[in-house]
């Protein structure tokens, strides 16, 4: 029986500082800091498996149990709601999700709103929230584009530093989601692995009590 436990991380800057929290909660995989183009690292002594997945998959992977556990974006979940267990808010990764226009954009009632953004579904439910007639026009990346160019009035995306916004002569209109990174389990690895992933669970909490 396959008694590793096996984690999807997201690959970048985030999923490094989420390893450093695994690491300091005792589950290390040293050769996991070996620059390499390599996308398993398994540490037999730990019984832990690591994978780096682009960040927006690590849902798919876990929801479908090819991973155990893994850390997540609150926004992916939003967005693809997922059929996981949300275990614990790792307060990493910190931003929110807003709506942004050109400095000074008046919404017109009257029209029906141009919304550019990879959020389909968060923005379609904040829309529909508020009432709001809009037209989706779903993008890949470079949201902050859309507004500039007129292929939308407005966008709904990610705001960290706000630096991306400014740079581009927009503003926030509305922050309305905050987002941060979760640990997340596979239903059934939480119930056959329920100890292990327990043990992850409470040594990660402690390390976000240390924040
Ligand atoms: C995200 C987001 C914004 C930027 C916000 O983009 O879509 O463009 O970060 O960060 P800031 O407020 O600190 O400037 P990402 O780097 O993920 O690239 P992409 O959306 O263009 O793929």
């Amino acid at each position: 029986m396959d008694k590793f436990i096996n984690v999807a991380l997201p690959k970048g800057r985030l999923g490094e500082k989420v390893y450093d929290m695994f690491e300091r909660a005792g589950y290390s995989c040293p050769s996991i800091k070996e620059n390499s183009r390599k996308l398993i690292f398994e540490n037999a002594d730990k019984k832990v498996r690591f994978f780096w997945v682009k960040p927006s998959d690590v849902a798919i992977y876990v929801e479908r149990g090819a991973a155990d556990i893994g850390v997540a974006g609150k926004d992916i979940l939003c967005e693809y709601n997922p059929e996981v267990y949300e275990l614990l808010d790792l307060k990493i990764g910190k931003c929110s999700m807003a709506v942004a226009g050109k400095k000074g954009f008046q919404d017109d009632r009257n029209k029906t709103l141009r919304v550019a953004t990879k959020f389909v579904n968060i923005a379609k439910k904040y829309y529909a929230e508020h009432g709001r007639d809009i037209d989706v026009i779903a993008l890949n990346g470079s949201i902050e584009l859309a507004p500039i160019l007129s292929l939308s009035d407005v966008i709904v995306d990610i705001v960290e530093t706000g630096s991306t916004l400014k740079e581009n002569d927009l503003e926030v209109i509305e922050k309305f989601l905050p987002i941060s990174a979760r640990l997340i389990a596979n239903k059934s690895s939480f119930k056959f692995k329920t100890e292990i992933i327990v043990d992850v669970q409470e040594k990660l909490s402690k390390e976000v009590d240390k924040l």
